[in-house]
């Protein structure tokens, strides 16, 4: 399971800032995996996911505050909006259903890996509209809610 947790080139998605909070995405998941490994006691597991959902609804308001820098407005934030609210509402339901005992460790640790590596793939592909889109505007404007 030790490699998915090894950064490598194909999991940066060319903004520094970006790259930069996924390190530390990959961190928390890899301390879930080993508290696992390590037969942690579940509170806390618990503990760390709540840590990991705290982490991803900052780093969703960085990411959507580095689009609207770089001009992203109106129907495209709004769309990326909706999908990190996809993503925390997942990742939610969850950590309430391995909290509830519904889903164990390892399978939270295996959603964990695919979630990660869904979403950093959206990101390539935003940050690539980025490099080939408008100058950062210096005003953005929102549609969507600040919220996550
Ligand atoms: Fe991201």
């Amino acid at each position: 399971m030790s490699s998915e947790f090894q950064w490598n080139k194909a999991m940066n998605v060319g903004h520094d800032r970006i790259d930069f909070e996924h390190k530390m995405f990959l961190a928390l998941i890899k301390n879930i995996a080993d508290a696992y490994r390590l037969n942690k006691p579940k509170e806390f597991l618990t503990r760390l996911l709540i840590e990991l959902e705290r982490y991803a609804s900052f780093h969703f308001c960085s990411e959507e505050n580095i689009a609207l820098e770089h001009g992203e407005q109106n129907a495209e934030f709004s769309a990326h909006h909706r999908i990190h609210e996809y993503l925390l509402k997942e990742l939610r339901t969850r950590i309430r259903r391995h909290h509830a005992g519904e889903e164990d460790s390892m399978a939270i640790v295996t959603f964990l890996i695919d979630w990660f590596g869904r979403h950093t793939t959206q990101d390539r592909e935003r940050v690539a509209r980025f490099s080939t889109g408008s100058e950062p505007d210096p005003a953005p404007r929102a549609s969507g809610s600040g919220k996550t």
